[in-house]
This record gives structure tokens, sequence and C-alpha cells, in this order.
């Protein structure tokens, strides 16, 4: 069974494999995506090492001079999927989308380095060492206001959580008006119950358009644009990638770079202790604009243990949150709590399980030593794709599929992670 599962989690890889880099799914998204190709990165690298680093230098060959890297890479033209390159109008000779995505790059990068044995890997990794450096700088150059250390992002895609609950109050204050009619693709190939609410994708194109007509000027969208949020999921996410960053700093000799470094680190602990909301005992987004926190407890609100932030009264609320959340589904972990508005068990970051979101909090919760946690996704997320199939996201309640079929990131992390019978990822 599990030989067969692997062998099907390989085909899915070759088959959204487009040279060189890998859609996550024909139809709905035809293109490369930024923390979809990272992880993707992670499948390869089980049996093919150098394929797995081409797919994080693709990504990377499109990195502006700035040093931010695009969500989306538009390498050829694909009819089926709106908004497509004339409409983000970004990029230089490849063109791109303008805004950015969650950066996992380091991680992945470090994680890949620890686990190959092969010296030309190392080169090709340590190659990528100053890009990613680069677009850190891009992050704290562009996107962490000094008085929070948290990051703000512009659109709610930059999440890589796109209709997140979070987001709904936020961008209710978005003006869609001006928005010129449009065709959504995504609805061809998925049903409008698993997809955001036209509510919201109004929402989307409005923030693109804004983000355009200023010509993709990410410092001003980060000050004056019309929605800015302090992203609990960023957050985390590019804490625990500058602690990466900060290890393959020493594999590669760079002590020069540490301070900087730990600067980084310094502010971002901070960015994630603002993001404690004491009224719900969580961490959460907040809304830069109004100050206000989401008071939702989300998957990315439990990424503190891969962050490795939270003293013992934040990680107690925490684990009275995980036992309340678990006593209310059959599969961890959901990505909006059951008992919080906006809870929709099919409806993409509305409720549904994130698989790679998995993988990366049992990374955390085995090192803040919560064991049955990580063993409880690991296990979770195993019987998910085994029973119901390699789908983008899966229901809490029912384990039914959600989203797009024959998922890259879904098969990856069967590949890497929960395909194998061991609680610990990366071993
Ligand atoms: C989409 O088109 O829904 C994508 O998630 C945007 O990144």
């Amino acid at each position: 069974m599990s030989a067969e599962l692997d062998q099907r989690a390989r085909e899915i890889l070759r088959t959204n494999d487009k040279g060189g880099y890998t859609v996550p799914t024909d139809g709905l998204y035809p293109y490369q995506w930024n923390w979809d190709s990272v992880f993707v990165a992670l499948g390869f690298a089980t049996f093919d090492e150098s394929r797995a680093c081409r797919e994080i230098e693709t990504l990377f060959e499109v990195q502006w001079d700035s040093g931010f890297v695009p969500h989306i890479v538009f390498r050829q033209d694909d009819p089926g999927y709106f908004p497509g390159p004339s409409t983000w109008n970004a990029g230089g000779q490849v063109p791109t989308s303008g805004i950015t995505q969650p950066p996992i790059a380091a991680s992945v990068i470090y994680e890949m380095w620890c686990r190959t044995k092969t010296d030309s890997i190392r080169e090709r990794l340590a190659t990528l060492f100053p890009k990613v450096l680069a677009w850190h700088r891009w992050f704290h150059r562009c996107r962490i206001s000094e008085d929070t250390g948290a990051v703000i992002i512009t659109h709610p895609w930059e999440s890589g959580r796109d209709n997140s609950p979070e987001w709904t109050r936020p961008t209710s204050r978005v003006d869609p008006t001006g928005v010129g009619p449009y065709q959504r693709r995504d609805l061809q190939h998925a049903d409008a119950s698993m997809r955001p609410l036209k509510r919201d994708y109004d929402r989307y194109i409005a923030l693109l358009e804004y983000g355009r007509d200023t010509g993709w000027d990410h410092s001003k969208l980060a000050t004056e644009g019309p929605f800015r949020m302090a992203d609990v999921g960023m957050t985390m996410i590019l804490l625990r990638a500058t602690r990466d960053l900060i290890r393959l700093s020493k594999e590669l000799g760079r002590v020069d770079i540490i301070a900087e470094l730990d600067g980084y680190v310094r502010s971002l602990e901070q960015g994630a202790d603002y993001l404690w909301d004491s009224k719900a005992q969580t961490y959460c987004s907040r809304d830069v604009i109004s100050g206000e926190a989401s008071g939702y407890v989300t998957n990315a609100s439990f990424l503190y243990g891969y962050a490795g932030v939270g003293d013992h009264g934040q990680q107690a609320h925490m684990a009275r949150h995980w036992d309340r959340i678990g006593a209310r589904v059959q599969y961890m972990l959901p990505s909006q709590d059951p008992d919080d508005a906006g809870f929709d068990h099919m409806r993409y970051w509305c409720g549904p399980v994130w698989i790679m979101m998995n993988y990366i909090l049992a990374r955390g919760f085995l090192e803040i030593g919560q064991q049955a946690w990580a063993e409880r996704l690991r296990a979770d997320s195993h019987r998910l794709i085994a029973d119901f199939g390699f789908h983008e996201a899966f229901s809490p309640q029912t384990g039914d599929g959600t989203g797009g079929r024959d998922f890259s990131w879904t098969a990856a992390m069967w590949l890497a992670w929960c395909g194998r019978n061991t609680a610990a990822p990366g071993t």
C-alpha cells in the first residue's frame, strides 16, 4: 500500500513537472507558485536531489533586483488562469505577480543541506544562499515595521492562506467598485463551495489593481495601502527561516553576517510577541490600520513551536486550544478553529487541513517536546492521503478532499514526511 502510494506521489510530481518547475496542479494552478515549489523540492529530494535544487533555482531566477521574490512565475501563457500576467503587469523578461509568499526557502534549503551527502548538491545550495539572504533583507527593508517587528502583508494572497477569516474584517474596508468585469477561472476547475466567495474575490482584484497602479512599490504598499495586516503565519515562518539561515551561514563560514541575522531574529521575536492576543489567548494576525487583532485561532497560530517563541503561560493557553480543537475534529489541524466565526470545513483556508502546514507544525512540536501532537499530525496526514487521495486540502471533519486533485505539495509531503512511519520529520 505504502509502496503504491510512494509511486503515485512520484508520478504526480513528474506529471506536474513542466521542465525545471512544477505546477501545483494542472488546471487550477498552471504556473509556478513560490512556496508550493519550495515544499515540492523536499519531495523531489527523496528521489532526485538535482531536480529538487532545480525547483528552487528556477524560482530564484526571477528574483527582482530589490531581493523580492514573487508569488507566481508566468513562464508560458495559460488562458485557463485568472489573474494572469497581463493583469499583474509585473516582472522582467519572465512575467511574474507583484506580491510575495511565505519565505519557507531558507528552511528547506537548510534541510536539504543537512540531508545530502553530495558535494555538488551542497555547492548548488550554497549558490542559493545570497539570494535567500537578499529576500530576507527585502522583508526587513520593505515589510517589517520597526515599532512592531511583525511582517506586514499587503494582499491576502501573500499570506498563502488566501481567504482565511482573519482577512474578512480588514478586507471589508477595501472598495471594489472600481474593478471592471472579470471572469473567474478557478470556478471552472473546482466547486464554488471550496473556493473563496465573490465578495472576497472582488477585493483581491481591487487590491491587485491598487498594487499595480503604484508600479509595485512594495514599501508604499506596506505604509499606505488599503490592506495592511501583521500576519502571524508570515512572521513565524520568517523567524524560523532566519534561524535556519543563521545555521546555514555557520555551515558556509559566513560569520560576517551573523550579527545582522541575529538582529533580524530579535526584531521578529518582538513581532511574534506583538501578535499575542491576550483577549483570545492566542497568536493571531493584527490589522495594522485599525490596530485590531483577529482573535482567531488558526493553524498558523500554532507555528509558535516552529518559530521557537512563547513563554510557559502562552504555551499552556495554546495547549488548551489544541485539546479543545482536537476533540471537535477527526483530523488535525484545521486551518480555522471550528468554534470561531467563518469556519467552513470545505472552503479553502476557512477550515480544511493543509498537509504542508501540518509538516512544519509537526517539526516545531517535536522541538518543543510535544511529540504526541507531532505524531497525531503525521498519522492524520497519512490517513487523509491514504484514504482520500492527494488532494489540495481536506475536510477536518469528514476527510473529504477539497480544491485541486493530484496536488504537488501533498505528494511531496507524503514522500518527505507523512508516508513514513516515523514521527520525526526530516529523519
Ligand atoms: C489563486 O489564484 O487562488 C491563488 O491562490 C492566488 O495565489
